[in-house]
């Protein structure tokens, strides 16, 4: 099968590219509103893109033709957010943080999970999170009808036991984050990893 992108819509271009390019990532982020209501919502239009400075970037598409969806108002009113990453265990909280409401209400009051404060910008993170990075942001690309926000990542909150505090080494088994399949509904789990080692 070959296909040729530019001929497709924007609906069978999603569906190839988000089919195709998986695992993602999930980018589980909170943001604050300018009256203090505080905003979760995931997105799997994300990854990690250099460390040095360490950034991050992801995609929040429009909720409708040139309105930004609340997570992306937020950022643009407050220059802040960060990126919690949900494990198994919240797995189907990180989902439920996906129903749109009215701009202005919380997620995460409703799904019974907890704001904690941040160490370095406005937004606050989700407590039960086992990991969570504070950024701010660095630029949103308007690419099209696709929005890219770059972040620049300037503190980490680490569930005790998961990083090495000497070596930062990653203890494997502590730390299973959920991956993105096929859209809509599909998820992988990452219980089951294996390791190939690089050539010298
Ligand atoms: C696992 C998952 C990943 C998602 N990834 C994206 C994404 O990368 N970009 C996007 O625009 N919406 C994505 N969505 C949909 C948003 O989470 C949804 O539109 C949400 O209501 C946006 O919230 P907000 O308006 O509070 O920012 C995703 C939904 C789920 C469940």
């Amino acid at each position: 099968m070959e296909l040729d992108l530019s001929t497709l819509k924007p609906a069978e271009c999603y569906k190839v590219l988000a089919n195709l390019i998986t695992p993602r990532p999930i980018a589980w982020i909170t943001t604050v509103s300018q009256e203090g209501a505080v905003n979760a919502a995931p997105f799997s239009f994300f990854n990690c893109f250099g460390s040095s400075p360490p950034i991050v970037a992801f995609a929040p598409g429009n909720k409708a033709p040139g309105i930004p969806k609340d997570t992306a108002r937020n950022i643009r009113d407050n220059g802040d957010f960060v990126v919690n990453i949900a494990d198994e265990t919240l797995a189907h909280k990180m989902v439920a943080t996906s129903a749109s409401l009215p701009h202005g209400e919380s997620e995460l009051a409703i799904i019974g999970l907890t704001a904690a404060k941040s160490v370095s910008i406005k937004a606050p993170r989700i407590a039960e999170a086992p990991v969570s990075f504070e950024c701010r942001e660095w630029a949103t690309l308007e690419i099209g009808s696709n929005r890219m926000v770059v972040g620049t990542v300037h503190h980490a909150h680490i569930r005790d036991g998961i990083l090495d505090p000497q070596t930062l080494h990653l203890k494997t088994e502590t730390f299973l984050p959920v991956g993105r399949m096929a859209a809509p509904n599909s998820y992988c789990r990452t219980s089951n990893q294996y390791e190939i080692k690089r050539p010298l």
